[in-house]
This record gives structure tokens, C-alpha cells and sequence, in this order.
């Protein structure tokens, strides 16, 4: 009697069908990766009468395999901490030559590499078979061990590759699904801090409102009041003229607050002409210097300049005490730089900002949301210079799954401004 002969009659057949039927079964409920994974290797463990099944997954990017699920338990684990390099040891072998192998004896083979977490010295001989999607990309590595020498035999191996074939579909399409999801949680950041932009934006016209059109009512209607009281009475004219101030005060405020949610400027004019049509609104009290370099940019871009711009000269004439002002619109480095220098008092832009102040922070918001730099420079006495640059292209969505880490080639599905970059730059005085 043979050898392979009695290792035949020891093992039986494997239940090939049942075991892919189950995978695919497995493929359409499972979404988490790690258990599809740990599922299906016990699934083949118990069809083929091996002892331990590994499912490594591929990191493109280190050029490694991670493990990713495993059987029995205490190896499933060491899911995510043993990492071999492309090349190394069997699997890496496999993934290497996208080939598989039989290893009747795994001690008399070169290739094989000793892990002591993975107790090598309990197991013999081991299939090890490449996870592969069309053309032939390898997405991972499916090995399984047995104590017996010759577990396996050659007819096994297209078999085997038909498992791996389904596992590759898993992996791939919980990478994609990895993605999906990832791409939803960046688009309900996006909306949320839309939504918190245009909160912000309420906040602001209803203070301005309050603070503009609500007194100047209120105090027309004062003076309305006493003129009534005084009708005939010598005062009655004076007060009229005091109210109908007021009231056409309030008519422009309205006028002011109404162009101040949909500048109209910019759709007839262009970003450069709106600015200097701005900066012709807020001279008189100080000079204005403009230097604005003609450029094309995306509506949405150009509408967050003109409003910083608007707040950035409305602090001017709020705050700084100016003799000159100079506003630069320049393109540098697929990007839209906006500066607005003054040479007034100043200010510590490190003091903690007031919960009731919208206009730095929404600026913060607006170029955060973006995803642009801004740099607020200023010391008491030194004047303020505040520069704002906002990227021409899409920034590239940096992901932080581990799923998607693995597949580095998948990610990067979207180009929503997610990533912001650093605001601070090491310069002084950015803005909190
Ligand atoms: N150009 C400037 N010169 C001097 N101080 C400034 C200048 N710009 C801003 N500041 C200071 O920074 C503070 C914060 O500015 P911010 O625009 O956030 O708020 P605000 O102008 O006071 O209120 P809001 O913009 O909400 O009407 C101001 O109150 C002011 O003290
Ligand atoms: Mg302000």
C-alpha cells in the first residue's frame, strides 16, 4: 500500500460545491470584511478536513500582505498585525508570481518563512493559492495548513482557485463598499458645514438687521411718536425731518443687507471690477490701493472672495483707524490670493475670539470649507495685513479607513474638500 495512496483514504473528499455555494451565500450578507473573511476560512477548513486557513488581503501601498482573517480563533486575532513583505516567505511567494503552490512538506521547502505567532511547528504541508481579479491583479493570498504531510493534492488547486476567485470578489467589493461609505460621511461633513456656513450667514444678517433697519425703525418711529404728540407744536417739522432720515436710512440699510446676500456686481461685472466698486464704497475715510490681476475662477470661488473682501474692509472701517488700505487679487500656484493690508491700530489675533464676532471666524469657515489657506497678520499699532487663498482646482479627499488603506489604488474616489490643509503655516497672528 502507498503512501499518498493512505493519505486518500484518510481524508475525504472535499465537499467542493457546498463550499462555494456557502462562500457566495456568505458574499451577498457579509459586509464587514474581517469576519467574511474569518467565515469563509473556517468554511474551507471544515470542507477540505484541513486544520487552519490564513486570508492574507494585499497593502499596495507598503507592498505587504496583511492577514485579514483566519481560523481557528487565536489566529483570526492576529488580524491586522502580521504583515509579510511581497515576495517573502510562501504567500508571498504566491503573490509574488501570482501562482499557486502546493507544499507537501513545508520544512523542506526554501521558501517557506517560520512566524512563532503562527506555530508553524504544529502544521506540515500547506496549499497556498493567489486571490485574483481580472486581468490577473492579486488582491490577497488564500493558505491553508495541515498537520499531515500531503494534505493536499495537485487536483486540488483548481479548486482552490475557484474559492479564491469568490474571495477576491469579496475583498474588492467590501473595498468599494468601504468607500461608498466613507464618500457618504464626507458628503454629511460637507453638507453639515454648509449648513453651519449658512447658520452663520443668519446669524449675521439678523444682527445686521437688528443692528441696522431694527434701530433706525425703532427710532423712527420714536421721533413719529413725539411729532404726533406735538402736532401744531413748533418741534412737530424738526421731528418730521428726523424720522423721514431715519426711515430713508433704513430703506438703505434694507437696500445694503438685500445686496449683501446675492451681490449682483459679480454677475455683471466680474470678480476684479466688484472689488474695485467695493473698495470705491468703503474710500473717503482712508485711500484705497487696488492691484487686481484679471483672472478666471470658479462662481463659488469668486463670491467667497468678494464677501471676505466686504468684511475685511468693513473691519477696516470698523476697527483700524486707516490712513491706506491696499487690496491685491493675484494668482499664484493654481490658487486665488486675496490681501487686504491696512495701517491702523491693529489687534492680537491670538486673543480668544467674542462668541457674538461672526466676521473673522466666518471667513475661517468659508476658506476651511474650501479647503484654502488663511493667514491673519497683525500686532496693536502694526496695522493688519490678512491674506486668503483659496485653491482653482479640487483638493483630494485623504481617506483613513483601514480597508481602503489596503487597496491604496481604489481610494481617492471623490475630490470633495475634505482635506484642510494647516491654516497656521508657522505665521504669525493666523487667526485660531
Ligand atoms: N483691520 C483691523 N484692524 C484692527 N482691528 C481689527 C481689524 N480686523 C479685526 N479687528 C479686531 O478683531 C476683532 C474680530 O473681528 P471680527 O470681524 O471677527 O468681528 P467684528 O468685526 O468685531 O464683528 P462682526 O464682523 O461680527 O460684525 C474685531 O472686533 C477687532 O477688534
Ligand atoms: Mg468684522
Amino acid at each position: 500500500m502507498s503512501a499518498p495512496d493512505d493519505q486518500e483514504r484518510r481524508r475525504p473528499p472535499p465537499a467542493w460545491d457546498e463550499l462555494l455555494r456557502r462562500i457566495v451565500e456568505l458574499s451577498t450578507v457579509e459586509r464587514d470584511l474581517r469576519t467574511a473573511l474569518r467565515r469563509v476560512a473556517e468554511l474551507v477548513v471544515a470542507a477540505t478536513g484541513a486544520d487552519c486557513c490564513f486570508v492574507h488581503v494585499v497593502d499596495h501601498e507598503h507592498r505587504e500582505l496583511v492577514l485579514m482573517g483566519a481560523t481557528p480563533e487565536e489566529f483570526d486575532r492576529l488580524a491586522g498585525s502580521i504583515r509579510l513583505s511581497l515576495g517573502e516567505g510562501v504567500s508571498g511567494w504566491v503573490a509574488a508570481q501570482a501562482r499557486s503552490t502546493l507544499v507537501p512538506d513545508k520544512w523542506s521547502d526554501p521558501r517557506y518563512r517560520y512566524i512563532p505567532a503562527l506555530r508553524g511547528e504544529d502544521f506540515s504541508s500547506l496549499a497556498s493559492v493567489p486571490l485574483l481579479r481580472p486581468p490577473r491583479r492579486v488582491v490577497g493570498v488564500l493558505n491553508i495548513h495541515a498537520r499531515r504531510v500531503g494534505h493536499f493534492q495537485e487536483e486540488d488547486l483548481p479548486r482552490l482557485e475557484e474559492v479564491a476567485g469568490l474571495l477576491a470578489g469579496i475583498v474588492e467589493n467590501a473595498v468599494l463598499y468601504d468607500q461608498l461609505q466613507r464618500r457618504e460621511a464626507e458628503l454629511e461633513q460637507f453638507v453639515a458645514k454648509t449648513v453651519e456656513l449658512q447658520e452663520l450667514e443668519r446669524r449675521r444678517i439678523a444682527a445686521d438687521l437688528h443692528d441696522g433697519v431694527g434701530q433706525r425703525l425703532v427710532s423712527a418711529l420714536y421721533h413719529l411718536e413725539a411729532a404726533r404728540a406735538d402736532v401744531g407744536g413748533s418741534s412737530a417739522e424738526a421731528l418730521l425731518a428726523t424720522a423721514d432720515g431715519l426711515l430713508r436710512a433704513a430703506l438703505s440699510d434694507t437696500r445694503a443687507a438685500i445686496g449683501g446676500l446675492r451681490p449682483p456686481v459679480l454677475d455683471d461685472l466680474g470678480l476684479g471690477p466688484a472689488l474695485e466698486s467695493l473698495a470705491r464704497s468703503v474710500g473717503g475715510e482712508f485711500d484705497v490701493v487696488l492691484h487686481v490681476t484679471p483672472v478666471q475662477a470658479p462662481p463659488h470661488v469668486e463670491t467667497a472672495l468678494y464677501r471676505i473682501a466686504q468684511e475685511l474692509l468693513q473691519n477696516v472701517v470698523k476697527h483700524a483707524s486707516a490712513t491706506m488700505v491696499e487690496v491685491n487679487l493675484e494668482h499664484a500656484d493654481r490658487a486665488l490670493a486675496l490681501e487686504v493690508a491696512d495701517d491702523g491700530r491693529g489687534f492680537d489675533p491670538d486673543a480668544a475670539p467674542s462668541q457674538l464676532r461672526y466676521g473673522l471666524a466666518g471667513i475661517r469657515e468659508r476658506v476651511e470649507l474650501l479647503g484654502g489657506t488663511l493667514q491673519v497678520t497683525s500686532r496693536p499699532t502694526q496695522g493688519t495685513r490678512v491674506r486668503v487663498s483659496l485653491p482653482l482646482a479640487g483638493t483630494d479627499a485623504a481617506g483613513g479607513s483601514p480597508t481602503a488603506d489596503l487597496l491604496p489604488e481604489h481610494r481617492g474616489l471623490t475630490g470633495l474638500p475634505g482635506a484642510v490643509p494647516d491654516s497656521a503655516g508657522g505665521a504669525p497672528g493666523v487667526v485660531p
